[in-house]
């Protein structure tokens, strides 16, 4: 018999589901592993509004095969001109999770960001006061700043600076992928927590240049050194509640991934969980992996924890060389390769 493991279903708290035929080509993996994801707002346009929000719920909720209980959790896209009376309505809607800050072309995506945070301080007031998280993407835009410490600089110039200004505004930085995010994170008294991905916890940046060069492994913030990936994978699995799973899986088109001008991001969803099962499996802490992926995240959100469960099983997986995409296709995370745990179906 092989071994099993049996978790309360988790949630993703940090997912790209992008729209129409690929929102439809992604969705289902997600669904068959988690309750619940944070869905991101970097559509083109962006989700700015809690009414953008609603119809894009419409669309996921519309594009879920039969019979799954999958809870989309909206997010929406901070601009300089986002009213406050839209935190207002963001506050008395369940289904909004939080506003998420994209530094102005920090990533895909994000040219309709926010260039100066100042300009928004109103509405951050109004959010710290109605409850309503704001969701980071850490790095700093400045060229002159090397891509690998885009994030360290951030939490100097930005980060810190915000925490200080508004300690009641619940903050998760997103996708941390340094020793100095997590050193930042755990350094506060409340309202700080960070998502980790299964790419900064099971990747270098070795993996961008394996043999050559590898636009599938190439997501922002980037993959870091060895010890930073050492310092977000003790964090992941050391049972602080400020850390929790959220994938950031972002599928793009291959076309568009491999190019002279590659997208950033990276398809993880069609075996998020398994991923992460390796990873704390290697770290001897497997039995932590319960309260990583289902129950810390809901916590510092201050929602129910999910029924039910999911099972993995240790057994070697194929992935697929890629999923198809209409015409297109997707090049998922470990392609044409295995993962260690598969999905109980
Ligand atoms: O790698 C990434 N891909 N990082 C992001 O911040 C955005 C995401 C995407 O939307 O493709
Ligand atoms: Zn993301």
């Amino acid at each position: 018999m092989p071994i099993t493991l049996t978790l309360p279903r988790p949630d993703d708290w940090h997912l790209h589901l992008r729209d129409g035929a690929m929102l439809r080509a992604v969705v289902g993996d997600s669904a068959a592993r988690f309750a619940r994801a944070g869905v991101m707002p970097n559509l083109v346009p962006p989700v700015t509004t809690v009414g953008k929000a609603a119809a894009y719920r419409e669309r996921i909720l519309a594009a879920l095969p039969p019979g799954t209980g999958f809870q989309p959790l909206m997010i929406l896209y901070l601009t300089e001109d986002t009213p406050v009376a839209e935190i207002h309505r963001a506050a008395e809607t369940p289904w909004v999770l939080g506003v998420k800050l994209y530094p102005a072309g920090a990533t895909t995506h994000s040219s309709a960001g926010v260039r100066d945070l100042d300009r928004c301080q109103a509405v951050l007031e109004a959010m710290a006061e109605h409850g309503v998280p704001l969701l980071v993407h850490g790095e700093v835009t400045d060229p002159e700043v090397d891509v690998f410490d885009r994030e360290a600089v951030f939490i100097d110039r930005t980060l810190a600076p915000l925490r200080q200004r508004l300690p009641e505004l619940k903050i998760v930085l997103e996708h941390v992928t340094t020793a100095e995010g997590i050193a930042f994170v755990r350094s506060q008294e409340k309202n700080t927590a960070a998502t980790i991905t299964p790419q900064h916890i099971l990747m270098n940046r070795n993996a961008l240049f394996q043999g050559g060069l590898r636009p599938h492994h190439y997501c922002l913030p980037v993959l870091k050194r060895e010890h930073h990936r050492r310092a977000v994978l003790e964090a992941a699995v050391s049972g602080d509640p400020r850390f929790f799973l959220g994938t950031d899986s972002a599928p793009h088109p291959r076309s568009a991934k491999e190019s002279a001008c590659g997208c950033a991001g990276i398809y993880s969803a069609h075996a998020a969980l398994e991923l992460y099962a390796e990873a704390f499996e290697d770290a001897g802490a497997l039995d932590r992996l319960a309260d990583f992926a289902a129950r810390f995240g809901a916590d510092f959100y201050g929602l129910p924890h999910n029924t039910g469960t999911v099972t993995l099983v240790k057994e070697p997986h194929p992935i697929p060389e890629s999923i198809p995409v209409g015409d297109e296709s997707i090049v998922p995370l470990r392609a044409g390769s295995e993962t260690s745990w598969r999905l109980k179906v």
